[in-house]
């Protein structure tokens, strides 16, 4: 039989969960911006709750992922992504695949709601291997400075970014939330 102490579960985050969250980020961000960021962004307009997900391990949280609503606006259009972030795991839980079963899962979810572009700014080593290329390269632009590499898109589905270009535009609270 499985020991259930030890699976891990991916699951969208419940009230409860907010102070671990809150923690977790704390710790692997080593600083409290990001865990800001998420509860400022659980307040805000887009908020989707069921793409704020956690990885549970023993009863407890390991891990979050949060993906929110972006739009690609170029002059004369507007196209809905999501951005990938933060996602965090715990110090001591690294290196385990936690963090990626939360990206699969995540990216999972993502899709199943409809959801046809993601964007995420990050570790170019670790992106890629779940198929994010270049965003830079595909005409997308940061409304900020950050090198090339860290900049990466995702197509959920085929040729979803095809004609679409313009820069990122993230809630207001990515901005305001330091
Ligand atoms: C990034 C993070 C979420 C990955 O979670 P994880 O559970 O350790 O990831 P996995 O076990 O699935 O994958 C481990 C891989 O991630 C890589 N990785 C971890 N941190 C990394 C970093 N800072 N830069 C580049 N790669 C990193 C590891 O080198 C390892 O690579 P390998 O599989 O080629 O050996 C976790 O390290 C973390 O919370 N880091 C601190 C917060 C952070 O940087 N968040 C991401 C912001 S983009």
């Amino acid at each position: 039989m499985a020991d259930t102490a030890e699976m891990l579960i991916i699951r969208a985050e419940t009230v409860k969960d907010f102070d671990a969250v809150r923690k977790l980020n704390k710790k692997a961000f080593r600083g409290k911006s990001e865990s800001k960021l998420v509860d400022a962004l659980r307040e805000s307009d887009g908020f989707i709750p069921g793409l704020s997900l956690v990885a549970e391990k023993g009863g407890k949280v390991v891990g979050h992922i949060l993906f929110s609503p972006v739009r690609i606006k170029d002059l004369n259009s507007a196209a809905p992504a999501l951005a990938l972030a933060p996602m965090a795991v715990l110090p001591d839980c690294q290196n385990q695949g936690i963090g990626s079963e939360l990206v699969k899962y995540g990216l999972n979810e993502c899709k199943r709601s409809g959801h046809k572009i993601i964007v995420v700014v990050g570790h170019p080593e670790y992106y890629p291997r779940f198929g994010f290329v270049k965003a830079g390269e595909k005409g997308l632009k940061l409304p900020f400075e950050a090198p090339d590499e860290v900049f990466m898109a995702l197509e959920l589905v085929p040729g979803a970014l095809n004609g679409v270009k313009g820069t990122i535009e993230y809630p207001k609270e990515f901005h305001t939330v330091t």
